[in-house]
């Protein structure tokens, strides 16, 4: 589904480079979870697979369902099935959060030649996923994000992503400022989308989101590669030795 292959990265205006060769391949109806110290790059792979400003891919290539979206806008991205949950959500003042989700969803569906959801079923769609993750009638009149707390912009993300029923979901520590009720209502959201046809990257420091939400693989990243990749085993491995073994085998 998502192929990564010897992809390097370095930011526009600076001459550093952040990724370093990651290959990596997530299959239709897997898990994959990415595991890293702070600053191996684990974000800066989710903006440049989602297409943010401000990076430069200078080796390698990234493909969803065979078709090359380095090359593509953000917005075709995201028709051809992409969605990053973000590690600091955006606030944005003055739109809807349902008039924000209602755009996004129809604007996906006339690129992608579908027709647009009537507002009666978009109303009866987004009411029941909201209450599954028990966002209130409120939250989804205010903007989007303002004034949320920080686990309130998380489940709005999920809240997000269970609209847009993206193929390739991919989550950046979606779990950090959760209290553990809403970490179990995350992780209910995220399993209920989980299908033979959706695969997904889980970014996340603790080995406890893992629990709810199981991984198929684990990849470590450090220093802007994968260097260990292996099964849910090897999260609980970081939990206890922590990345030192992993840091010098970059
Ligand atoms: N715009 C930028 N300017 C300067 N450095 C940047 C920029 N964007 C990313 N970096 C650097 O790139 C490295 C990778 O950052 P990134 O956010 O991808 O790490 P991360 O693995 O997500 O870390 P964390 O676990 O703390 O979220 C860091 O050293 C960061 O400082
Ligand atoms: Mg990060």
């Amino acid at each position: 589904m998502l192929e990564i292959k010897n992809l390097h990265v370095k930011l526009e205006e600076e001459d550093k480079q952040i990724l370093k060769g990651v290959d990596l391949t997530v299959e239709a109806g897997k898990v994959h979870a990415i595991m890293g110290p702070n600053g191996s790059g684990k974000s800066t792979l989710s903006y440049v697979l989602s297409g943010r400003e401000g990076y430069e891919v200078t080796d390698g290539s990234a493909t969803l369902l065979g078709e090359d979206i380095l090359d593509l806008e953000p917005e075709e991205r995201a028709a051809a099935g992409m969605f990053l949950a973000f590690q600091y959500p955006v606030e944005i003042p003055g739109v809807g959060n349902m008039t924000f989700l209602r755009s996004a969803v129809n604007a996906q569906r006339k690129a992608r030649g579908e027709e647009e959801m009537s507002s009666s079923d978009f109303l009866k769609e987004i009411r029941a996923k909201a209450k599954e993750l028990q966002i209130d009638a409120d939250m989804l009149k205010r903007p989007v994000n303002v004034g949320f707390s920080g686990g309130e912009k998380k489940r709005n993300e999920i809240l997000q992503m269970a609209m847009l029923a993206p193929k390739l979901c991919i989550l950046d520590e979606t779990d950090s400022g959760l209290d553990v009720d809403a970490m179990k209502l995350v992780s209910e959201g995220v399993n209920a989308l989980r299908s033979p046809d959706r695969g997904f990257l889980v970014i996340t420091h603790y080995q406890r989101l893992l629990d709810h939400i199981k991984p198929d693989v684990v990849h470590i990243m450090s220093d802007g590669k994968i260097v260990k990749t292996g099964g849910p085993e090897l999260a609980l491995e970081v939990e206890n030795n922590g990345y030192a073994e992993f840091q010098e085998t970059a």
